[in-house]
């Protein structure tokens, strides 16, 4: 595990997208996977300029993490709608190479294989970006999910939860269940970047990188991927000894 730490939120978002860039550059043709939330709407902000600046998205495939269950994708709380608004409206991304879980499916089993099968027919995904919950959740991994879990139907934390209720009207409104990638899933891709920022995640951080790997703080795990790197500001590294 690699640790690049930045001096704030904007340097976080820039180191991030220059990694993005760079491994675009190489490879048009990139498998990238997508988180939502704030941490990486600055990188996104980021890759848009860089799109109107020259940047091809033309070739690439994106795969998001998660989506709440039970939000149809014009609800406005929705990762679809997130990810229509921050990004792929502003650059050159084919849309029907987008993909994110459908929360409408009724069959919540169905859609998850369906889902873990359209990541395989791509090849996997090149480069998933992450970011991760106060708890340690990566997607929506709560504590306690199993390593060995692919894709599946999950239930949200209580802090989740309320973490999220930003994002809505009145914290009622916040699904009690998502889609999510599983750990499995996201181990399987072939370079991970985390990004965090802020004090509220320095407790998570901390565990994450020098805490052990259990399933008691999901990130953990990422201690064991081959090529993971945290990129993360001062405020979210204040807690780490070893750097
Ligand atoms: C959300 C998402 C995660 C995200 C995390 C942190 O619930 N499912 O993918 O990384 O929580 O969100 P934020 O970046 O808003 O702190």
């Amino acid at each position: 595990m690699h640790i690049k730490i930045a001096k704030d939120y904007m340097e976080m978002s820039k180191v991030a997208a220059d990694l993005v860039e760079s491994i675009l550059r190489k490879r048009p043709g990139l498998v990238l996977g997508l988180a939502t939330g704030s941490t990486p709407l600055g990188l996104y902000k980021e890759l848009v300029q860089r799109h109107k600046a020259g940047l091809d998205f033309s070739k690439v495939t994106t795969f998001n993490l998660d989506e709440y269950y039970g939000l149809s994708p014009d609800h406005p709380a929705s990762y679809h709608y997130y990810m229509g608004e921050h990004l792929f409206e502003h650059i050159n991304v084919d849309r029907a190479r987008t993909h994110i879980p459908n929360g409408a499916n009724a069959d919540a089993v169905q859609e998850c294989k369906n889902y873990e099968a359209k990541i395989k027919a791509a090849g996997g995904i090149d480069l998933q970006i992450l970011g991760i919950g106060n708890n340690g959740h990566i997607g929506f991994n709560e504590p306690g999910a199993p390593f060995g879990g692919t894709a599946g139907l999950v239930d949200l934390a209580e802090e989740t939860i309320e973490a999220n209720a930003r994002f809505f009207e009145r914290q009622e409104d916040v699904p009690r269940q998502a889609l999510s990638m599983g750990i499995k899933s996201i181990m399987q891709c072939a370079q991970i970047v985390l990004l965090a920022n802020g004090a509220n995640k320095a407790d998570a951080i901390a565990k994450a990188v020098e805490g052990p790997v259990t399933e008691a703080l999901p990130a953990s795990v990422l201690q064991l991927h081959p090529n993971c790197t945290f990129i993360i500001d001062e405020a979210a590294a204040q807690k780490l000894t070893g750097v």
